[in-house]
Formats: C-alpha cells, structure tokens, sequence
C-alpha cells in the first residue's frame, strides 16, 4: 500500500513538474556538426584587411595544410573572415565577392580547398555592416538570401560576427541565421561571435556550434593571459557541439615568445577551443609548425568527451588545470605565469583521479615517459606551460544520482549524466552548469563550477560526509551522505532542502524543494 501511494505520489510529481516546466532546449545546436572544437585556418589575426588577403594566400593555406602535415593533424576548415566582399550588394540584394582579392569569385575558391579535401568557412556579421570600418555589408536582415549564396558556393563554416547590431536582440539574430544556415539543407558550422557581451554561454548551446567568450585576441601576453583568465572559468559550459571560443590562435606571428605560444596552444587545448590557425603559414617557422602540429595536445584538444578543463587551483600565479579524457585519463596542466621559473606541484588525487600505487605520466611537450605514486611536480619556466597525460587509478566505482523527473531550478543537464563515470552535470537556475562526483568514500564533491551551487569553501568537510553547499548567496546548506546512498538535511535552509527533512526511507529515492519550485527527485 505505501509503495502504491508512493507511486501515484511520484507520479503526481512528475505530472506537476511537466506541467509547470518550460519547454527544456536542446543540449547543443543538433546540426550533427563540431562534435570536437572545430580546427582550421582563418586570415584575420595575420592579414587583417590588408591585400594580402587574397585567392594566392588561402589556395596557398590549403597547400600547406596538405603539404606540411596539418591535415593529416587534423586541421581541416580553411576560412576567410572579414573584407572578402565589395562595400555594395548587387541588384539583386547578393554579396559580391572582391574581383581584387578574389577575381574568380568565392565559390572558385571554396572548390580548390575541397578539392584539397578540405573544408572552406565564410565571414558576415550580424549587422548592417561588418566590423571593418571600410564597411561591408551585413547579414542583419538578410539571412536567408545570405545563407543561400553561401550554400551555394559550398561554404561548411559561417563566423558571425556582431558589429553594426542596431542594438537588436542578440539571440533574435543569431537564431535567425541558425535557421537560415538550417534551411539551406547544407551543414555548415555555425560560429556565433558576439564576443561574450550578452553571456552567450547562457543561451548559444542550441544556437551555434560555437561562441566567442571574449573580445578580440591580440598578439602579446596581456591579451593572451586575460583570455584564459575569462575563459577558463567557462568549463562548464563546453560540450560536444558547442564550444567556449577563447578567439583564434596567434601562435607565429611574432609577438610572444615561443614558450608563451608553447602556453597559449597548451591552455587552447585543454580549454577545448577551436584551433584555428592565425599565421601566414607560407612564412611561418619549423618553431610554430611543431607547436601547432602536437599530436598529444591536439588529442587532448579533440577528446570526444567533450570536457573543457577546469582548474584545480591559481595561487600566486600558479595555475593547475586538469581535464578529464573520454578513456579515463586526464590531461593535467601546470602553468607558470609569473615571470620567473617556478615549481609547480599538484597530485593524482588533487586532480581528481582514483587512488592507485602507481600513475604513467606522459610529457605532452617532450614525448617522455615516467611514472609516479601521485605527486606531480615541475620546474616551470617564466610564462610557460607543462602539460601531462596522466593514465591509472582505479575504474570509477561510486554512485550516480540520476535525476527522476525533469525540473526548473536543479536538474540533470538534459536528464542525462554525462557518461563518464562520476561526473553529474547540474543546471541551477538557468545558472552556469554545476559538475559533481562521487568520490570513492562516497563524498558528492564538486568537481568543477563555482556560480550557482558549490560546495561551501571548495571542500566538504573531509571524513564526515557532511555535504555544504551554498545557493545563490542563500544559507549554506548541510547535507549528510547515509550509508544506504540517501542524502538526509542536517539543518533546514533557504534555498535547496530535503523535502521535510528527510529521504524516502530505503528506496534512496531523494525529494528535493528549490527556491519553491516543484519538488526534485533523485535516486
Ligand atoms: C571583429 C571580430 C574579429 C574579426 C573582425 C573583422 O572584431 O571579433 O575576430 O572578425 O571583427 O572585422
């Protein structure tokens, strides 16, 4: 009798909590493509408007990238950005190519690259004009004719960029062009380059494959070191399909020196961002080719999990990031960026793997081998970065909490737990999403995300089982982990709270309440 009651309760629940839930979007843009950051090529950071960007220097790029290992590396699209087109449509309302830059037209262009067995990516903004003050016209308004030329001319890539917006609603406009890119039955990339202004890591996920976190990269070590600053508390927010773009990659063109580039590809990598290309690769040296063509990094970059890094710790400078890889390793980078050499120290455990006697550590950098009982420790030199691959520890043998029922304030990212072992993926609030694992002594720890729902100081109360977490600036809420797998309030709080204190005794079924919103329940 109290199992059928608990039932119709469970289902009532459900039933209330579909009524009231709005309508959950899509896990990512489901256009099929950027499953891994999207590699490539792009003028803009080498040539900017100059004339050298032309139809002899992006025939040129795709020879190179066959030529010089890039596309046996993976790097694949070959995009043009800005300046491509005449200042006026035609009469017909078309975008004209430039007859200087491009005398045999755009699609000319896009057929050698794919002949290369390449992929060719195009520039507009969504605007009236694009961002160079030569002016070029925009896609604002015109996206399905836009969309349709592009298609036409074979493009598999759109960077959509945000100037000249007439202060118009940035997901209205980028969402317009979505469905126009969708409704030319072609697949094409989708990058949205709003430049973080409107928190598009909020909105963009089923939007665009892609968006800029940033504003625009430039080619010395305060540009590069905001980026990561910006950029790497983003990690929760990564996914197959739609990517955090910290902006594209300045590696050889002269600013930094080359164990600043060695940081700036590393972090790229482990930030799982796009890789494109932003060096006149005809001019560029051995130095750059080697950085760029890292086989390890480049893996670590193109982990089919899908994990952005997250960091450890940034103490004075020090920073540890640590991302997990779909075959249980992790990707553990130590990086320096003060301006003298430092030693830089972290653990297996402190990076989040399982005890083991013994972990293969493998020097992304030099290619060498060695192993440790845990402790990770390197001298690193001024700006740079050491990046491991660090393999071992036990398989994953904790508990998951799967969420039972859709709802509004804290649920399981799409009703699905990543599927990595530990790791929960919670949204709160529409908030930043929140990651957390089981550790083997049954703590529920988090394991990335500070904004919405985190542990109370970065750790539980080791030991104990005593969970505290914060919502929100709300009081801080204390939770224990039975034995049994069930989760009982140790004090009443504000925000998130075991419904009347308590589990559904022996089923580990969990009720939660949240900011007054339906109930949540978890097994
Ligand atoms: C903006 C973008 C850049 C580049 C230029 C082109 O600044 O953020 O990446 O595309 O426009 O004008």
């Amino acid at each position: 009798m109290f199992v059928y009651v608990k039932r119709i309760a469970v289902v009532a629940l459900l039933l209330v909590t579909f009524l009231v839930s709005p309508a959950r979007p899509a896990l990512a843009l489901d256009n099929g493509l950027a499953r891994t950051p999207p590699m490539g090529f792009n003028n803009w950071n080498s040539t900017q408007c100059r004339a050298e960007f032309n139809e002899a220097m992006v025939k040129g790029i795709a020879d190179l990238f066959v030529s010089r290992g890039l596309k046996a590396a993976g790097y694949q699209y070959v995009n043009l950005d800005d300046c491509w087109a005449r200042p006026q449509r035609d009469g017909s309302g078309n975008l004209v190519p430039d007859p200087a830059r491009f005398p045999n037209g755009i699609k000319a262009v896009a057929d050698y690259v794919h002949g290369k067995g390449l992929k060719f990516g195009i520039y507009t903004s969504a605007g009236t004009m694009t961002c160079s003050p030569i002016g070029f016209p925009g896609g604002l308004d015109h996206e399905d004719q836009d969309a349709k030329l592009f298609a036409s001319w074979g493009v598999d890539y759109l960077k959509y960029d945000n100037c000249n917006n007439q202060g118009r609603d940035a997901v209205e406009r980028y969402t317009r062009m979505r469905d126009a890119l969708a409704r030319t039955g072609r697949p094409i990339v989708f990058a949205i380059c709003e430049w973080g202004s409107t928190r598009p890591w909020l909105w963009a996920g089923p939007v665009g494959n892609l968006w800029r976190s940033t504003g625009d990269i430039e080619d010395n070590w305060n540009s590069v070191l905001n980026i990561i600053r910006q950029n790497s508390v983003l990690a929760p927010y990564a996914r197959p399909g739609a990517w955090n773009d910290p902006d594209m990659l300045e590696v050889g063109n002269g600013g930094l020196t080359d164990t600043e580039y060695r940081t700036h590809f590393a972090l790229w990598a482990m930030m799982s961002a796009p890789l494109l290309i932003g060096s006149d690769l005809r001019t560029a040296s051995n130095a750059t080719f080697d950085i760029l063509t890292n086989a390890g990094l480049i893996a670590v970059d193109q982990d089919p999990l899908g994990h952005q890094a997250y960091v450890v710790r940034n103490s004075s400078g020090q920073w540890v990031f640590s991302k997990v890889l779909s075959n249980g390793d992790r990707a553990v980078a130590l990086f320096n960026e003060n301006a003298t050499a430092t030693t830089i120290t972290t653990s297996a455990a402190q990076v989040g793997m399982n005890a083991a006697a013994s972990y293969g550590l493998r020097d992304l950098w030099t290619g060498s081998s060695s192993t440790t009982s845990g402790a990770i420790s390197v001298t690193v030199p001024a700006h740079g970065t050491a990046v491991y691959r660090v393999s071992g520890g036990s398989a994953y043998a904790g508990r998951q909490l799967v969420s039972q029922a859709s709802g509004q304030c804290l649920d399981v990212h799409d009703n699905v737990v990543v599927n990595d072992g530990p790791v929960e993926i919670f949204t709160c609030n529409g908030g930043a999403n929140q990651r957390w694992n089981f550790t083997p002594a049954g703590e529920l720890r988090v394991y990335d995300g500070t904004r919405c729902l985190d542990v109370f100081n970065g750790n539980t109360a080791a030991g104990t089982r005593v969970l505290q977490w914060e919502c929100n600036g709300g009081a801080n809420q204390q939770f224990r982990l039975n034995a049994n797998g069930t989760i009982t309030a140790v004090q009443s709080g504000l925000c998130l709270d075991v419904n009347g204190g308590a589990t559904t005794p022996g089923t580990g079924i969990i009720i939660w309440t949240c900011h007054n919103q339906p109930n949540q329940v978890w097994s």
